[in-house]
């Protein structure tokens, strides 16, 4: 027999953390395989937690133990064991059960892929189900189903292939504008809201460029703290370590960084990366750097990548849930919170509270930085707490992230483009606000009553 001297590319192992996870499941990548399909190991505890529409890809599962149903097109199929079941694109589906499934995907997952149309029951509890269900008689009509589809969903489908044909200049008008402000109202209504753990390493530059010049205020050898939330898998902490101790090695920089979940926390604390199969997110975390800055922050080899311990040493890592008091206590106050990316995952009830909640960590004076949220939901609790926008870099920071903006308008998570014509613009597009000290926002409230009782 011929000596094998590296039996890849030919033999897989399963990885040694999930690729992504859901509220009732755990999925683990095999990737990449080949060009055109992706394939998965799933451990369904309960099943997944939405029903979805894809777009392009078929996939196909197969039963390795365990049992469970799909509903598929509205219809219930028991499966078990031994069970092969195909779903072709445009077919709403979803599963539950206890099972083990191996996972086909053709062609591979793409961002965009997929429409969450509803949420499932058997995972999601049914009062969070219904609830999300429930809402006033607009709400009601615009997740109307008609034969297990939605005529909301399928219009703003349409609408999006549309408006990506609009030239730049027509989509400025004021009327489109409204129509697209129009759009993205109903798209956050109908679509289901899920987290996700995407992040990128050096994922908004202009950010980390600001972060730079906020440092230039800090006296020589000061301490300055810093909390990274909804941290997923670590990029983000990294990137804002790596900046500040690169551009200022004198300081003591504490670093917390904190993320709901166990998984995406410990391929964080771990600091290593797969060169070649994403761990939990479906984003490639890599893409945004040059050849030269992987080489400044990690340490490779043909596998993987660890983070230098330069950049890594002393950040605490913890599981949390940044929305509860408890948080502020345990991370106390800090110089700049940075809180990018979950809070539009949020119905608007849950982010206003959660980053309500999340300003009280920043110290007075302080830096936040909250980019990835509902703008309104945003330029609400900054004009109610006084924050002050950060105008140096707005445009730019309002720009750095290149992810949401495809997304708007016919996606709950779309980025509205910058309109200065707006009289609240600097409020509304700002990403990073200055704490101010209670004192002067109730100086401030009390000129506002004044002047309001004046009129
Ligand atoms: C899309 S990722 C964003 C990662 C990173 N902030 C970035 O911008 O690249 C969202 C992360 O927020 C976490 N998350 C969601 N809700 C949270 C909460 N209430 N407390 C802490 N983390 C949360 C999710 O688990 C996920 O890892």
């Amino acid at each position: 027999m011929k000596q094998v001297s590296n039996p890849l590319p030919y033999v897989f192992t399963r990885p040694a953390s999930a690729s992504f996870t859901g509220k009732g499941l755990l999925g683990y990548s095999f990737y990449p395989l080949c060009q055109d399909a992706d394939v998965y190991y799933i451990e369904s505890e309960k099943g997944h937690d939405t029903f979805m529409v894809s777009k392009k890809i078929t996939r196909t599962y197969y039963v390795l133990s365990g049992s469970g149903h799909f509903t598929i097109d509205d219809i219930r199929y028991d499966v078990g064991p031994g069970m092969l079941v195909e779903v072709p694109p445009k077919v709403e589906y979803t599963y539950s059960g206890k099972m083990t499934l191996i996972g086909f995907a053709r062609p591979r997952w793409f961002s965009g892929n997929d429409t969450h149309t509803r949420s499932n029951p058997d995972v999601v509890s049914r009062d969070a189900a219904c609830e999300l269900e429930q809402g006033s008689w607009l709400t009601r009509l615009v997740r109307l189903r008609v034969c297990g589809r939605s005529p909301v969903g399928m219009y703003l489908q349409y609408g999006q292939r549309l408006w990506n044909r609009i030239p730049p200049r027509l989509a400025a008008l004021v009327p489109i504008r409204l129509y697209g402000r129009f759009l993205h109202g109903l798209a956050r209504i109908e679509n289901v809201r899920g987290q996700a753990f995407s992040t990128f390493f050096l994922r908004n530059r202009p950010e980390l460029e600001l972060i730079q010049r906020l440092l230039e205020a800090v006296s020589n050898g000061e301490t300055l703290r810093v909390a990274v939330l909804g941290c997923s898998t670590g990029a983000e902490a990294y990137s804002v370590a790596w900046r500040i101790r690169s551009a200022r090695p004198d300081l003591k920089l504490i670093m917390s960084a904190v993320d709901i979940s166990k998984d995406a926390v410990e391929v964080a604390k771990q600091g290593v990366y797969s060169l070649t199969t994403p761990q939990l997110t479906n984003t490639r975390i890599f893409d945004r750097m040059t050849a030269t800055e992987v080489e400044e922050l990690f340490d490779t080899d043909a596998q993987s990548a660890l983070i230098k311990p330069w950049i890594s040493e002393g950040i605490r890592w913890s599981v949390d849930d940044v929305g509860e008091p408890e948080v502020i206590e345990a991370l106390g106050p800090q110089d700049m919170v940075v809180a990018n990316n979950f809070l539009c995952h949020m119905s608007d009830s849950e982010a206003e509270r959660c980053l309500r909640n999340i300003a009280r960590l920043v110290r007075p004076g302080g830096y936040l930085f909250a980019s990835g949220i509902d703008l309104e939901v945003r330029t609400k609790v900054a004009h109610d707490l006084g924050w002050q926008p950060v105008v140096e870099l707005l445009e730019e920071i309002h720009e750095g992230d290149g992810c949401l903006r495809p997304f708007w308008p016919c996606h709950y998570a779309g980025l509205e483009p910058l309109n200065k014509k707006r009289r609240d613009w600097r409020i509304r597009y700002a990403c990073v606000f200055q704490v101010v000290p209670t004192e002067k926002v109730l100086v401030q409230s009390e000129n506002e009553l004044a002047v309001a009782s004046r009129g």
